[in-house]
């Protein structure tokens, strides 16, 4: 496994971290919670020492599976990153959207990150993590209601009672990275990137590696469309919200294939995998610090973590970009 040290923090993270959301099933139509634990295990054995989960992820089912997960590993060789701000139960801040949980109960998902909401959010999260610290705290998504000064103040109040290492965020753009400057240090911004999304290098990504700030990339695998397994008229499982995701309709799903086709002698060439080559391809790009990767079971965790193994020469990741620049999805 390779580390690298989040922003100018000396907070060090494997390059490939595991991705806790579907290991809670939401919005992944459903879990195998012992099958999460044994893919948490399975990367942690490769090197795989940090996890990102999140409260929303399964309403607390996900920090559960981690907190099993990690019991009985000597909580400095993990680290934990968590989130605040998207609450299922109360109607403070911002409706987000309505879903469902894994039970099929509706639910509204608002973003609330005020001072109450955090504290409280953080304690919940130690308890099901069955930790005293998490490593990274990060905002889940903006609220609109809640002036960033309070949720950063909140964050710094935690920061120094010793239940938060370090400050970041998730999907925040310039403006709201320099606002939060203004009140806390933050060294991660947590945003979806991958060979087929890319928007994110035109500004935020010469901002963050300007301020010494990390590009945490999520769905690196599009969600499992970059592993080249979905074909055209997949059928998702009931629940699973990428049946409705653009990057899955048919004609994407072609496209995508038709491309990951082209870079398929350079995997063979490698001995690696469509999946290892587009993660390491991942973390090579500039700004991008490690790449946050979902995994169902314990085969996908150890594929997924022996990206890390894999080099990719100047000339590789051209002739990858070259193709990439060929292919035109439907969005
Ligand atoms: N902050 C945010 O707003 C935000 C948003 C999204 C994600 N994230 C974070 O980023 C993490 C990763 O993103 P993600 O889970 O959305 O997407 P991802 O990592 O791109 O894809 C993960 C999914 O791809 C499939 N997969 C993984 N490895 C595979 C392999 N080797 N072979 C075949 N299929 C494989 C699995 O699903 P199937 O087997 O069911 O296909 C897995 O659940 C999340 O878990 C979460 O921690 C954060």
């Amino acid at each position: 496994m390779e580390y690298r040290k989040l922003g100018h923090s000396d907070l060090n993270v494997s390059v490939v971290t595991f991705g806790a959301w579907a290991a809670g099933g939401w919005m992944w139509g459903g879990t195998e919670p012992e099958e999460a634990v044994k893919a948490i295990q399975a990367g942690f054995d490769l090197g795989v020492t940090s996890i990102d989960t999140a409260p929303a992820y399964g309403q607390g089912l996900s920090e559960e599976i981690v907190g099993k997960a990690i019991k009985g590993i000597p909580r400095d060789k993990v680290q934990i990153l968590t989130k605040f701000g998207l609450s299922w139960s109360g109607t403070k801040g911002q409706l987000f959207f309505h879903s469902k949980t894994n039970e099929g109960k509706p639910i509204d998902i608002y973003r609330y990150s005020g001072k109450d909401g955090i504290i409280k959010e953080c304690e919940d999260s130690l308890r099901r993590l069955g930790t005293d610290y998490i490593d990274l705290y990060q905002i889940h998504w903006a609220d609109p209601t809640t002036s960033v000064q309070e949720t950063m103040e909140a964050v710094a109040q935690l920061i120094k009672e010793g239940k938060v290492r370090y400050a970041g965020v998730c999907n925040y753009d310039v403006a709201l990275m320099q606002e939060a400057a203004k009140y806390i240090d933050l060294i991660s911004d947590q945003v979806s990137y991958s060979m087929v999304k890319r928007d994110i290098e035109q500004e935020l990504v010469p901002y963050l590696i300007k301020n010494n700030q990390s590009v945490l990339a999520y769905s690196p695998l599009q969600r499992g469309l970059l592993a080249g397994k979905i074909k055209p008229g997949h059928q998702f499982s009931d629940g699973d919200t990428r049946a409705d995701l653009p990057y899955y309709s048919d004609k994407n799903i072609q496209l995508t294939n038709a491309f990951l086709e082209k870079i398929k002698p350079l995997v063979d060439d490698k001995k690696a995998t469509l999946s290892q080559l587009v993660i390491r391809w991942t973390v090579e790009q500039p700004g991008i610090t490690i790449a946050l990767v979902g995994a169902r079971n314990a085969a996908q965790a150890i594929e997924n973590a022996k990206a890390a193994q894999i080099t990719l020469s100047a000339d590789e990741i051209g002739f990858i970009n070259s193709e990439l620049d060929k292919l035109k999805l439907e969005l």
